[in-house]
């Protein structure tokens, strides 16, 4: 059991997996002008359950998730995750990470990069190749395990990260734009799986996408942002159904539909299709 389970269990096993109070980031650029990425902020995510954050580039989708994985600071407001500091939780590493680019570390193999989370938390090498040689049948790398990042394509790296961040069977997981280099067949595999493991493992998800029909397929809730300056404008409850419903059929399924629709006319603030929402929504994807 590692210290963050025991202070995990000790805030009580209902702690909110992250919540984020009145958070602003404003940036300062050149000649001292200042970009507000974030005004206020309020957002709270319950153990095991699956947020997507949508909204046209530049929204500060990133920003926010960076906020969370304390890899940058609130101009004022608050992060905690599982009633910590996003300090303390990055420190415990609390979630697993998946973000826009890989992040691979080039002199190691794809099993390293996998096992590496397990090493620093002191797995033994019997578990650590055993969990490495699961993710990496998972995301359908197995014959790549010994090969090195660079000699995979953009897609293959996306996929071990997606494998490292999940070696933990983390409680949370931040994952920004993951699928976004993936084929379109491959993107639908992970998310069938992400959904599987999320399931299984309890998993809270903070998920960064373009794509309406991937957040309404993945999540409980889709919240939707806008620029200038970075806003939470709506959140949307998407009640698709259980993990084990939630297969191929159901991106066809009526209630798919009406929630995309949902989700597109939030965006565009208009009924879909509206004149506002060409400009407004540039950048989301609706494939
Ligand atoms: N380190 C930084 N310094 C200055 N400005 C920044 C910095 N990081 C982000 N910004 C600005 O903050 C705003 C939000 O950026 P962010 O990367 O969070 O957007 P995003 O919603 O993730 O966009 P995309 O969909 O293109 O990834 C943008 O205007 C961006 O230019
Ligand atoms: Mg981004």
């Amino acid at each position: 059991m590692r210290s963050s389970d025991v202070a995990v269990m000790a805030a009580g096993s209902t702690a909110t997996a992250v919540d984020v109070v009145g958070a602003t980031k404003i940036f300062t650029v050149a000649k001292g002008a200042q970009v507000i990425a974030l005004d206020t902020i309020d957002l709270s995510v319950a153990p095991g359950e699956f947020v997507s954050l949508i909204g046209p580039s530049g929204c500060g989708k990133s920003t926010l998730l960076r906020l969370i994985a304390d890899l940058d600071q609130p101009t004022t407001g608050s992060v905690t995750v599982f009633g910590k500091s996003a300090r303390q939780a990055r420190v415990d590493q609390d979630y697993g990470i998946a973000f826009q680019q890989a992040g691979l570390l080039p002199w190691r193999t794809v099993a390293g990069n996998i096992e590496l989370p397990l090493e620093l938390h002191g797995t033994g090498k019997t578990a650590r190749k055993a969990r490495a040689a699961e993710l990496l049948e998972l995301v359908g790398l197995t014959d790549f395990a010994d090969r090195y990042p660079e000699q995979l394509s953009g897609g293959m790296q996306q996929r071990v990260a997606i494998a490292r961040s999940l070696a933990e069977s983390p409680k949370l997981l931040l994952m920004d734009e993951p699928f976004g280099a993936l084929d379109e067949m491959t993107r639908e595999r992970m998310q069938n799986e992400l959904v599987r493991i999320c399931a299984e493992t309890g998993a809270a998800v903070v998920f960064v996408t373009h794509s309406i029909p991937e957040a309404v397929f993945l999540s409980d809730r889709v919240v939707v942002m806008s620029p200038r300056p970075g806003r939470i404008v709506d959140v949307i409850p998407v009640a698709l159904g259980a993990a084990e419903d939630r297969d191929d059929d159901l991106r066809e399924a009526v209630g798919f539909f009406a929630a995309v629709s949902a989700v597109r006319e939030a965006l565009h603030g208009t009924p879909a299709g509206g004149a506002a929402g060409a400009s407004a929504a540039r950048g989301v994807e609706t494939r």
